[in-house]
């Protein structure tokens, strides 16, 4: 043959490249992606891969980088978190919200408010379990899934069993105490195994993308990721100390779970203030048993008769035909709504399939499709949403706003922006509230737990005023 075949010519010159800048480059460009199978054609480089983040169990993390659309160098890195917790943060949060691409028929269509046209996007499937994550060790691996799902479950029953407690003995509760301790030993750990990782990744990740290293780093995600992002941040500050290596500048969480008993309340005022159920069950749902209460009867394998009548009026009321959370929402979302499946009990009969095919799901195992994202299955037989999940829990907005109220009260921190309308172009993007200058509260008008799925548009605009520090548009 005279001349070498296109594969074998492509290779050397792109390595040929990173010789000539500098060694560390190749490490990322072996991680390049040529293209994604059935994408149009775009201008901005996407990377994906694993970064180990333990060698001795051989925990690698999948990674999937998107840099900004146009000038990329001037722009902030922007670390996303998808919640569940186990949730992908590729398959929801890259290819159902924010991202660049979205999977249509057998290719992918572009995304017209990414938010790679603002910062460069970094995707990370976490922790190990999740999405194309592993680790080769199979018992830690094995424990993973059952490790998500007890943290759950203990949390939840930690959280509000002394409320419960009451009518118990003495030594019971002296039981109850030292089994509650140990507990929440054991979650503490867990989630701050699940930090830790997050935070080595970053470390490591930056040995391959040096360029990045002293980007203005911002840290964003949703749902149980109100859990992550902070914890990750605190670690982050705590590592900074000894070697200023993160140029941390900010977090947003968007619907996030910050706090189970404000946030499950405040669903019973939100379904009763959306029309979803009568005064009457609103009064039993508040007063009779909350929601509280029941998930923790739920997880402690009784439920009393009378949550157990409330539940049930309430379930017959809202309907499982609609999306409680989003009536207007009637497009096949399954992969969208896996995530806000979070661990709380299943509703009896409330088990319906949103949707049978599932878009993304089918994109990401597509063989062609992972060997273009140099991802591999490590004990699993195919990639999933999430690694478990049974039931919807969105976290609505009065609980959040009486969380961040809360939180600028403990900070010290003065209303500087009283509650007031945002813009996004002629029409109201949503309503913010700023304390301080370093704590913002916003809603998104029309927006559902995926805010950036249900209102690409006015997410974009929040995005874009997050990283810049400015205020949301006040007029138009
Ligand atoms: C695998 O993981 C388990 C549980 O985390 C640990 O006890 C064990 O030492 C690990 N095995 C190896 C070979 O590292
Ligand atoms: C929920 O119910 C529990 C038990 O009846 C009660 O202690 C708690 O205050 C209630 N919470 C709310 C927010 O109503």
């Amino acid at each position: 043959m005279p001349y070498p075949s296109k594969e074998i010519m492509a290779l050397p010159l792109g390595l040929l490249v990173c010789f000539i800048i500098g060694v560390e480059c190749s490490l990322s460009q072996l991680d390049r992606i040529a293209q994604l199978p059935g994408q149009p054609p775009v201008w901005f480089q996407q990377y994906s891969g694993y970064v180990t983040v333990d060698d001795k169990n051989q925990k690698a993390l999948f990674y999937y980088f998107a840099e900004a659309e146009i000038d990329s160098a001037s722009k902030p890195l922007v670390l996303w978190l998808n919640g569940g917790p186990g949730c992908s943060s590729l398959g929801v949060g890259a290819f159902s919200e924010n991202g660049p691409f979205r999977p249509s028929g057998k290719g992918l269509v572009k995304n017209q408010y990414s938010w790679n046209r603002e910062a460069n996007m970094l995707y990370l499937e976490t922790p190990i379990g999740v999405g194309f994550s592993y680790s080769t060790n199979t018992s830690s691996y094995e424990g993973v899934d059952d490790k998500i799902t007890d943290m759950h479950r203990q949390y939840i029953l930690c959280l509000f069993s002394s409320r419960l407690d009451s009518e118990l003995t003495k030594d019971h509760l002296y039981r109850h105490f030292t089994s509650h301790l140990k507990l929440f030993l054991f979650l503490f750990l867990f989630l701050l195994s699940i930090a830790r990782d997050n935070l080595v990744f970053l470390q490591r990740w930056f040995v391959k993308f040096p360029q990045y290293r002293s980007r203005s780093l911002f840290i964003t995600g949703e749902s149980y990721a109100g859990h992550y992002v902070p914890q990750l941040a605190e670690l982050m500050l705590q590592f900074n100390k000894k070697e200023k290596l993160f140029n941390l500048k900010g977090i947003a969480l968007g619907n996030p779970v910050l706090e189970y008993s404000t946030d499950f309340n405040s669903r019973a005022e939100f379904f009763w203030s959306h029309g979803l159920i009568s005064d009457t069950t609103y009064k039993m749902f508040t007063s009779v048993c909350n929601y509280s209460r029941y998930v923790s009867e739920y997880y402690r394998g009784s439920v009393s008769p009378l949550c157990s009548r409330v539940m049930s009026q309430v379930t017959r009321e809202t309907s499982r035909f609609v999306d409680k959370y989003d009536v207007t929402l009637d497009v096949c979302i399954s992969s969208v709504l896996s995530q806000s499946k979070v661990l709380t009990p299943q509703q009896v009969g409330d088990n319906v399939d949103v949707c049978v095919e599932d878009e993304t799901v089918n994109y990401l195992n597509r063989p062609d499709v992972q060997m273009a994202l140099h991802a591999r299955l490590v004990g699993v037989r195919r990639w999933a949403v999430c690694s478990n999940g049974d039931q919807d829990s969105v976290i609505p907005l009065t609980g959040s706003r009486i969380l961040v109220h809360r939180l600028s009260e403990e900070l010290g921190l003065k209303t500087t922006v009283p509650y007031r309308v945002w813009f996004e172009g002629q029409q109201v993007g949503g309503w913010t509230q700023v304390y301080g200058n370093i704590l913002s509260f916003a809603t998104i008008r029309g927006a559902s737990h995926e805010a950036p799925f249900s209102q690409p548009e006015r997410s974009l605009v929040l995005f874009k005023a997050f990283l810049g520090g400015q205020p949301l548009p006040e007029a138009f």
